[in-house]
């Protein structure tokens, strides 16, 4: 998968988690939503009315478009820090 980080910019230490069964690498304080955006997996959830899929809008916990399943439970991919072994999966209904 690419990774669209900027090279040398601000690396901190690598945290790995799974998104869809699949192991990310991410970095220390990042959130889910950046952590996935760096791998281009833009797709958080799917629409509840006709299944198109959705990702982050507002980056700042208020659109609730960016729901993901982390250990079993709903959160926001842009408000939730990643941290090493969490399993997310695809979100919810918003
Ligand atoms: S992108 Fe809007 S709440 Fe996360």
């Amino acid at each position: 998968m690419t990774n669209t980080r900027i090279p040398g910019l601000g690396e901190r230490p690598p945290v790995e988690f799974t998104f869809a069964s699949r192991s990310v690498v991410a970095q220390a304080g990042d959130s889910i939503a950046m952590a996935l955006w760096a791998t281009c997996d833009l797709t958080l959830r799917q629409s509840s009315r006709d299944g198109a899929p959705r990702g982050v809008l507002c980056n700042m916990g208020i659109c609730y478009e960016c729901l993901v399943v982390v250990d079993g439970v709903t959160v926001r991919a842009c408000t939730t820090l990643v941290r090493a072994g969490m399993h997310v999966e695809l979100g919810g209904k918003p």
